[in-house]
């Protein structure tokens, strides 16, 4: 494609966040460019408070972006090739790359980022249309359990709301991550809960326990392993899973299930999910179907629903 028209398409999907309030005081992580949606195919661009990471599929460095810094606004860009044989850190290409991590904003709460860290960097930006749910669900002196909480974003969101929550995750350095993050938002992580292990060993525990929760996050991966060899995989465990978190979910209370597992039609998450209902004793009362935010435009990969039971 001409260098020029990309750089118009660029600028194009600039001004659509724009339009959107895109960033803003409360947010500055948030996708610039989602590929072929922007006409840019095989280009995925995050803005993390303006330092760019563009991360492309089977094709080079596009080069043309370093000269668009003053048009486009950002402050450095980072290259991460998604090719299946090489997967590679960002390598720095252009501006002040941070050196090291850095802070970003998203619905008015601070979260530690960086992009040195693999796997990904600190925070899952297409989840905030649940975010901002999850704040007008969830009222003072409520219990949250996250699960597969990652660096636990959701459940920094829902303790600003002065809720009491429990983090499980398999790795010990994600939820150290998590700690910082209720860190940096002023609120004591000694006052919250965090689980190291599988979140399919912890339930059966907790329901033994009697421990019940107001609201609870299920956003798995899709495949996943953990220490002993045991294998997480979203389309044959998702039922025994959401089964297991109805066990443990007061009366009155909410689950939030979601899946980026982009082969598995929405109709078969659906059927997932209540298969896991049936298997707790407690039909669906009520479906919310969950949405990906207007910088993710195009296919709707990601399925998510919060129901009642
Ligand atoms: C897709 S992310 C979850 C994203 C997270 N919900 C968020 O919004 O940031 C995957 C996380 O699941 C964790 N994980 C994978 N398998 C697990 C398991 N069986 N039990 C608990 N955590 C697991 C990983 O360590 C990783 O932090």
């Amino acid at each position: 494609m001409l260098e020029k028209s990309s750089v118009a398409l660029l600028l194009g999907a600039v001004a659509r966040r724009a339009a959107h309030g895109l960033p803003d005081g409360e947010t500055n992580a948030l996708r610039v460019v989602h590929g072929e949606a922007d006409g840019l195919a095989g280009v995925a661009v995050d803005s993390f408070d303006g330092h760019w990471l563009v991360q492309t599929r089977d094709q080079p460095w596009p080069k043309w972006l370093e000269g668009t810094r003053a048009e486009a606004g950002w402050r450095s860009l980072s290259w991460k090739r998604l090719d299946q044989h090489d997967k590679q850190s960002p390598v720095p290409m252009a501006g002040d790359v941070p050196d090291g991590v850095f802070r970003v904003r998203e619905l008015g709460l601070e979260y530690e980022i960086d992009f040195g860290a693999g796997y990904s960097q600190g925070l899952f930006i297409d989840q905030r249309v649940q975010k901002a749910r999850l704040l007008e669900r969830m009222e003072p002196g409520q219990r949250f359990l996250n699960l597969f909480a990652y660096t636990c974003a959701f459940s920094v969101l829902a303790a600003s709301r002065g809720v009491v929550t429990t983090s499980v995750d398999l790795s010990r350095p994600f939820l150290e991550w998590g700690k910082r993050n209720f860190g940096l938002n002023g609120m004591d992580a000694g006052a919250h809960f965090f689980c190291r292990g599988d979140a399919g060993e912890w339930l059966p525990r907790f329901a033994a326990k009697g421990r019940s929760w107001h609201g609870i996050v299920l956003d798995p991966p899709t495949f996943s392993r953990n220490a002993d060899g045991g294998v997480w995989r979203v389309e044959r465990d998702l039922p025994g899973m959401v089964a297991a978190c109805l066990r443990v979910l007061e009366p009155g209370g909410w689950l939030m299930v979601s899946t980026n597992h982009h082969a598995l039609t929405p109709g078969q998450f659906r059927s997932l999910v209540t298969r896991g209902s049936a298997v707790a004793g407690r039909p669906v009362l009520t479906w919310e179907a969950g949405s990906l935010p207007p910088d993710f435009p195009g296919i709707p990969y990601l399925k998510v629903a919060t129901l009642t039971a």
